[in-house]
């Protein structure tokens, strides 16, 4: 059977859900899903995570319980409570029959969760409070200094792909972004860099991939730039964090007090441009998405989100390790 026609009670599979733990709040678990944010006993919480990779719409409650060790019993009283909070994958059905306010309200409610979920998660908040070397915090700003650079090329890949209002809404989108990685460059030269070596380097592989996967969405849904743009655009900016972060960073790595003066003045320009709003103040234009691109759509938002936490590790890989080139370097035919 398919699994477009599978009982979902029947053969356990969940809408996306994301637990988080918090250091201060052991006892408790959050468990996000798009349409809440629900708190579960810790011990509940583990039992289900035991149960979690088994749940994919192909193995019915004994295959969970012979693949798990966990009595049958237990199963389905975990599938069952998470029945009652509604968090049971939707049954499928023809995307053509979907309602616009349907489409809208999924769409939404995705770029919410990721949005928060990618704050909550990103290198940066490991950065600003000082928990990483000296090497991986240059290495986050090359890498955002090649991320800011590379973007206007995949919001032209958009604009070319779209018309009417969506197209005009992309051009200024590009026009914005054009030459932002200015900001970033402007603090790695604080940091000690000089421009030919930043403006020489190669960006890590999992930037690279952010930006092969920005092309991709685009080229397949010029629309999808709103849904990135919620997902990757900072929602504000707080000056006094700011000067926080930059007092962290001067006395942890000994870095200079205006280091990320500019980064910040980018992160201010672009939350006055309004990108993160660009979705909500155009949400209308979601309507115009062909129904039948909405799964591959999602999937792809879903990538996007998970790259940015290949980057995070990665950074933290290469930047960290004794002997790598800093910044990463172009290996040239003469380097063979
Ligand atoms: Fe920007
Ligand atoms: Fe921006």
């Amino acid at each position: 059977m398919e699994l477009t026609e599978k009982d979902f009670k029947v053969f356990p599979k969940f809408r996306h859900n994301l637990w988080t733990s918090y250091e201060d709040v052991p006892d408790m678990t959050c468990l996000t899903v798009s349409h809440g944010v629900y708190e579960v006993p810790t011990e509940e919480a583990s039992k289900f995570l035991k149960i979690r990779s088994f749940c994919t719409g192909y193995n019915n409650i004994v295959g969970i319980a012979e693949k798990s060790k966990i009595p049958i019993d237990e199963i389905q009283s975990i599938v069952d409570s998470l029945i009652e909070i509604d968090a049971l994958h939707l049954p499928f059905k023809p995307l053509e029959i979907l309602t616009k306010q349907e489409i809208i309200y999924t769409l939404d409610a995705a770029t919410k969760i990721w949005s928060e979920q990618l704050y909550d998660t990103h290198i940066s908040r490991d950065i600003f409070l000082g928990k990483t070397s000296k090497n991986v915090v240059i290495g986050w700003l090359l890498e955002t200094y090649h991320y800011v650079k590379s973007f206007p090329d995949a919001l032209e890949i958009a604009s070319n792909h779209a018309g009417g209002k969506l197209k005009e809404i992309l051009i200024e989108y590009t026009k914005q972004e054009k030459g932002h990685e200015w900001f970033i460059l402007q603090s790695l030269l604080k940091a000690g860099l000089s421009k030919q070596e930043i403006e020489n380097s190669i960006p890590l592989i999992s930037t690279r991939t952010i930006d092969f996967l920005f092309k991709e969405l685009f080229s397949l849904e010029p629309c999808a730039v709103l849904l990135v743009a919620r997902i990757i655009e900072a929602e504000d900016f707080d000056v006094n964090s700011a000067n926080e972060v930059a007092k962290i960073l001067y006395e942890i790595h000994g870095f200079p007090i205006d280091m990320l003066k500019s980064f910040f003045d980018h992160v201010e320009v672009d939350s006055k441009l309004g990108h993160h709003q660009l979705l909500e103040n155009n949400l209308k234009l979601l309507e115009e998405i062909n129904p039948c691109r909405l799964h591959d759509i999602v999937n792809k938002l879903h990538d996007i989100k998970h790259a940015f936490d290949l980057q995070k590790l990665e950074i933290k890989d290469y930047y960290d390790k004794i002997g790598n080139y800093l910044p990463r370097q172009y290996v040239d035919f003469f380097a063979i």
